[in-house]
Parts: structure tokens; C-alpha cells; sequence
């Protein structure tokens, strides 16, 4: 298919200005990058999580009162999906030490971390199949300072600087403290790291990232690391593994203290009780949420069962007021409308450019920042903006990104060998990226905030429970720098396994019970807001919408 004529005609103007470009690069300069000043006025003015129109007050549980995105309200808002007196608690079908909900990286890495510390009776519960999550489908890298040039401190200010000051420190030091252990123990596992010929790490730049840390394989990173992961956890005795079985509500037994979770078995449409000594939830992010309409990069099963079941459970959440809009979604051909297209493109080289095949901002702004200054240039002049995005044939509008320009400044065929994923992900599509700009807009990308937990996972609210990788909060501030989501998945994962591992001897549970789960629907009665809605909602309901 590849563009079509109109398109073509638009992509000579970039062609035009790339030779002046590329010598601007040559030369060490640079697109001047914003002061934190202008940065502020960008975000207030475009970035969604200022667009008081889409959000809401929620009314309901410890976080009342909180302003939210409606479709994250919504499902706050909703009954629990669990009919209570559907459920016989007398019954319990796995009676296991550790629980772990959610099979991506964070899971696995629970689960690894619990074995290694001699937990015996493991089970992973998971909605989908075993690495079907957002680590599956994370690209660019994983960040650690384990270079002589860099250190953990400087990785913590640029974490930090991208969150707008706002992350919590005792979790942001356990972030970048853990993070070259984490390379370490990924490639004993058998990651296939990108090297350069003598065996040194290869590393690159992410938005806001003030040295090279970006550890990479090819532009799979994710696929990578959860092949590993997976390939680990299956052999491991010690871990049984649930597929197709989400989990619906926590259990908690008579002291309040987390005791598993009911499951719902897909297959047979029935209710599962897992008992647990300590439980882990790593269900992930909100991305199929679709908050304000925006396509996202996420998998199917992101719809946020995790906040919804610990917002039952009595968790408080944080941060969850800003939300990650990745600067380069794919919006032209609809066929990938919304999938990602990696920052480390840009870390390689490739620029954005408007219709005219000018420059705008500086490709490696952190990405608040620059999905901002997309949607300002392309939003039109009535509403602020500077009416100069590319109108694709279906009437999407989004900008270009210079891939071509890598293989110029790094030779051909860097653009092949160091993003086959993308290479190919267009050539299906008649497109040769080393060739001809991607045309992009920023997509739903990841959910910055989540349950609040201490620096070991464990939940400041309940005991017994630990959460891990996306559904947590507080790491991350209000916005996310590239690499360290996988990052987070494995440090977390892993503290939450050993921290569930350390507990698990000293555990006595009472009787299990929902009677949380009973009083939340009171609340929300309460509240005079029951609907239809319910939650954990499992799978997004796309009947009669167009993304
Ligand atoms: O752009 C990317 O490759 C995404 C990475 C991330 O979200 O960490």
C-alpha cells in the first residue's frame, strides 16, 4: 500500500530541508531544547492531563475528592464485578503461600525472586497467557547507570527531573540502587543485551536522560526480556501457572490482612478461591482504558483491574491525576493507528518535522513534554495551536518522524539492523521506513501513578500485599522517563517476591473474607452512584467506537 500520492508530494519537503539538517547534527547543533519555564506553559496549555473538560471528582473510597480522568473515574466510581454471595469462601481450590496476579514481567519476577528465596508453593495467576502484558511490547530499553560516566545519583535526578519533581524518593532510590543488579541478573537469565564487537554494553539516549543508559535489545527489548523471564519461570518447580484466570477481587481474612483473591476461570465462567499467605498484584497499567479517546500502545488486557481491586481492598493511590502520552504513536496506515514507534528512533536520530518539513522541538524532550509540542502543531490556530500537522487520507492529523536520517548520520542499514521490529511492522505496509519518514501522534501510553507502596513493595495499607510494575505509583511522579518501566517491572517484581518470601513464615491467616468487597457497593449505593458499570472490567468494550 505505502503512501499515497498526496502524502508522497508532502514527504519532498522533508526530503528538502534534511541535507541542512543532517549538516546541522554533523556539527553538534542541535534544536534548542525548552527552559523549565517554557516547558511549563507547553504542558499547561496542550498536554492532556491539563484539560479539565476530560476529567472529573471522584466521590467515592480513600482518594475522594481526587481529580481523574472520567473514563478512570468511571471505573473507580463502579459497583465491584463480584457478586459476593456467588461465592463460597469455605471452598478454596489453590491453598498456595505466594499468590501472584498478573503474568508480565513483574509477575515473573516476583515469582523468580520468591523461588530464589525458597518459596515452595508459588502459583501465577493471569488473565491472558503467561507474557501476554506491556513488558511483551516495550521497545527501546531499560535504563541503568553502570557506566563510568554515570552513577545511581545522576540517574535519580534525571528520574526526578522527567516525573516534575513530584516522585517519591524512598522508591525512586530503590529504582536506580537496583537497576544495574537488574542488567546483571537479566543477562545471567540469558538476555541478549546489544554489545558492541569487544563485548561492552551498547547505550543510548532516552528524553531527559543526562548520559547514555539506555540498554537495548534491537527494538524488542520487552519481547526480549519477557522471553527470558517466561523461559525461567516455566522451568522453575516451585511456580504452577493459571492461565486464562483474572482476578476479580483481593481476599483479605478477618484482621484485614490480604488472604488471595477470587479468580475467574475464563474457560469453565466460574469463580476460583485462592488462599495465599502474602499475594502480589502486577496487573499492570490503564492503557485500554482509552482516557479522552486517545488510542494507545498498550496490550488487551490493560484495562486496570489492579487499582480497581486494591481501591476495594482500602489502598490509596497517588499521581494518578497525570498520565504518559506517548510522543510517537502510529497513526497512518489505521491498520497500526496507535501502536508504538520507539523513542530510541529518536535516540538514534530521527526528528520530528512539521508539513512544511520544519523542526519544532527538540527530538529528545522529555515525553510530556514533547507529545505537548505535537499537539500544539497540529492542533489548529482557533484553538491555540499552530495548524501545521499532516492530514492523513482517513482525516487523522500527526506529524512526521525522520527515520531516514539515521541511516545518514549512522550508516546504512542501521535503520534494518537496529529496528527490525518497526522495519518490518512497515514493510508490511508497503512502507520502507530507512527511506521514507513514519507519520505519528502521541497514544495512551503508560499509567504514572497507581497504589501507593514503601520502597520494599509491600502496600502501605494492607498487609500481606504487594504490588509490582505498572499498578504501583509514586516511582514514576507525573511522568515517566523512557527505560524505566522495564526497569521498575524487575526491581519491584523482584523486592516483591524476596519482601512476600521474608513474610510468608511468619504468616497465621484467620477466615477469609469479602466483607470489603460488600461494603464498597455500599459506598457506592451510598453515594447514589450505581449503574451499570462494574469493575474490574477485564476487557475493553470497543462495540460502537471508533479509536
Ligand atoms: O519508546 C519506547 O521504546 C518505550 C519505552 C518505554 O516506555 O520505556
Amino acid at each position: 500500500m505505502g503512501y499515497d500520492p498526496g502524502l508522497k508530494k508532502l514527504i519532498t519537503r522533508v526530503e528538502a530541508s534534511r541535507p541542512a539538517r543532517v549538516a546541522a547534527v554533523k556539527r553538534g547543533e542541535h534544536f534548542r531544547s525548552l527552559t523549565l519555564e517554557e516547558r511549563d506553559e507547553l504542558l499547561k496549555a496542550f498536554h492532556p492531563d491539563f484539560r479539565a473538560d476530560a476529567k472529573r471528582e471522584l466521590r467515592v473510597g480513600l482518594n475522594k475528592g481526587a481529580v481523574y480522568p472520567n473514563e478512570l473515574v468511571d471505573l473507580l466510581e463502579s459497583r465491584s464485578r463480584l457478586d459476593v454471595a456467588a461465592v463460597d469462601l469455605e471452598r478454596v481450590d489453590y491453598d498456595v503461600d505466594l499468590l501472584i496476579v498478573g503474568g508480565g514481567g513483574a509477575g515473573c519476577s516476583a515469582a523468580l525472586a520468591a523461588s530464589d528465596a525458597g518459596v515452595e508453593d508459588i502459583l501465577i495467576a493471569t488473565k491472558l497467557r503467561l507474557g501476554d502484558a506491556n513488558t511483551m511490547m516495550a521497545e527501546g530499553g531499560i535504563q541503568a547507570a553502570d557506566k563510568e560516566n554515570d552513577s545511581p545519583v545522576i540517574h535519580y535526578l534525571d528520574v526526578v527531573g522527567g516525573g516534575r519533581f513530584a516522585n517519591r524518593p524512598d522508591v525512586v532510590e530503590a529504582l536506580v540502587q537496583d537497576a544495574p543488579l537488574v542488567i546483571a541478573w537479566l543477562e545471567k537469565l540469558g538476555v541478549m543485551f546489544d554489545k558492541t564487537a569487544d563485548g561492552t554494553m551498547r547505550t543510548l539516549h532516552g528524553g531527559g536522560t543526562s548520559r547514555k543508559r539506555m540498554h537495548s535489545c534491537g527494538d524488542i527489548t520487552g519481547a526480549e526480556i519477557m522471553r527470558t523471564l517466561r523461559d525461567e519461570v516455566e522451568c522453575r518447580p516451585s511456580i504452577k501457572i493459571l492461565e486464562f484466570a483474572p482476578a476479580v477481587e483481593i481476599i483479605k481474612d478477618q484482621e484485614g490482612k490480604a488472604a488471595g483473591a477470587v479468580l475467574y476461570d475464563l474457560d469453565r465462567e466460574q469463580y476460583v478461591v485462592v488462599r495465599a499467605k502474602c499475594t502480589v498484584i502486577s496487573t499492570g497499567g490503564f492503557g485500554r482504558l482509552h482516557l479522552m479517546g486517545f488510542p494507545t500502545t498498550n496490550h488487551y488486557g490493560a484495562t486496570a483491574d489492579g487499582l480497581a481491586m486494591a481501591y476495594h481492598a482500602g489502598c490509596e493511590l497517588v499521581f494518578l491525576e497525570s498520565s504518559q502520552f506517548h510522543p510517537t504513536g502510529a497513526i497512518y496506515p489505521e491498520q497500526i493507528v496507535g501502536l508504538l514507534i520507539t523513542e530510541k528512533i529518536r535516540g538514534a536520530g530521527a526528528q520530528f518535522l512539521n508539513v512544511e518539513g520544519e523542526q519544532f522541538v527538540y527530538p529528545l524532550e522529555t515525553r510530556d513534554v514533547a507529545s505537548s509540542a505535537l499537539i500544539r502543531e497540529c492542533a489548529p490556530s482557533e484553538k491555540g495551536g499552530r495548524g501545521k500537522g499532516v492530514i492523513t487520507p482517513s482525516g487523522r492529523v500527526g506529524i512526521w518522524l525522520d527515520s531516514p536520517m539515521i541511516d545518514i548520520l549512522r550508516g546504512p542499514g542501521t535503520v534494518r539492523s537496529d529496528f527490525p521490529g518497526k522495519f518490518r511492522m512497515y514493510d508490511n505496509h508497503g512502507i520502507d521506513i530507512s527511506r521514507e519518514p513514519m507519520l505519528i501522534y502521541p497514544t495512551l501510553h503508560y499509567q504514572n501513578g497507581g497504589v501507593t507502596i514503601n520502597a520494599d513493595a509491600s502496600s502501605q495499607d494492607v498487609e500481606g500485599l504487594y504490588f509490582a510494575g505498572e499498578v504501583a505509583g509514586g516511582i514514576h511522579g507525573q511522568n515517566r522517563l523512557m527505560g524505566n518501566s522495564l526497569l521498575d517491572v524487575c526491581v519491584f517484581g523482584r523486592r516483591a517476591g524476596a519482601s512476600a518470601a521474608a513474610k510468608i513464615p511468619t504468616v497465621e491467616l484467620g477466615a477469609l473474607s469479602l466483607e470489603h468487597v460488600r461494603k464498597w457497593d455500599e459506598e457506592v449505593a451510598r453515594a447514589g452512584l450505581e449503574s451499570e458499570r462494574s469493575a474490574p472490567i477485564l476487557f475493553p468494550d470497543y462495540r460502537g467506537k471508533v479509536m
